[in-house]
């Protein structure tokens, strides 16, 4: 399909389930942030988008990928036995390179709370060098480069559900707090230097010291 984030935001116009997920062999045009695309080749990686129907306040909503993302290296590290790590907001790191993104998007009520969030992840399991291309290959990786092993995408899906399940529970009953914890733990963000633009224009830089409840 074109990108399942896509699909899945239809699907959730039209009132599909919390719980929905749409999952693809091949997206044609997998959304990155930022607009930018994301390669979704046939058979190489585990495309798909959950719908989500949280009640909190949309204030809160940068939570949800904080916590898709901590779901996603909890699965990937008992799966692989590798250190994975976070590059704030929420891409997966794995020997210094790209190896998950994540993409929310969401609708809200008239009185600002969530109606539904729809969360995109992409995972790269099977993509070899010559799938990245030489440029992307600086940055991005594959659990098939970085381990030499052949993840089934079936298995990849159920360890990041199991973990997702588990965390999105806690979240409910319990907030934030462990997650944020979790997630300052996983971090290759703080105590290293970042630079703040608005597109091209630096508009400061310092080191990154912490996350708050906002992301
Ligand atoms: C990023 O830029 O890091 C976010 C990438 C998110 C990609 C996933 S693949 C499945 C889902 N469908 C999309 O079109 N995008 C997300």
């Amino acid at each position: 399909m074109d990108s399942t984030n896509l699909k899945a935001l239809e699907l959730a116009k039209q009132g599909a389930a919390e719980g929905t997920i749409v999952i693809a062999a091949r997206q044609t045009a997998g959304r990155g942030r930022m607009r930018r695309k994301w390669e979704s080749p046939e058979g190489k990686g585990l495309w798909f988008s959950m719908i989500l129907r949280p009640t909190i306040a949309a204030e809160y909503c940068a939570q949800i990928t904080l916590l898709t993302a901590v779901a996603a290296v909890k699965a990937l590290q008992v799966l692989t036995d590798k250190k994975f790590s976070i590059k704030w907001p929420n891409d997966i790191m794995l020997d210094g390179k790209k190896v998950c993104g994540i993409l929310a998007e969401m609708a809200l009520t008239a009185d600002g709370s969530i109606e539904y969030a729809v969360v995109g992840i992409g995972i790269n399991i099977n993509m070899s060098s010559e799938d990245f291309g030489a440029q992307l290959e600086a940055t991005a990786t594959s659990l098939y480069l970085a381990t030499g092993i052949e993840y089934e995408h079936e298995q990849v899906l159920k360890a990041f559900l199991d973990e997702f399940d588990l965390l999105y529970s806690h979240w409910h009953c319990c907030g934030f707090a462990l997650i944020r914890q979790d997630w300052l733990d996983y971090s290759c963000t703080l105590g290293h230097k970042v630079t703040v633009r608005d597109n091209d224009t630096e508009i400061y830089s310092g080191v990154a010291e912490d996350m708050d409840d906002y992301g």
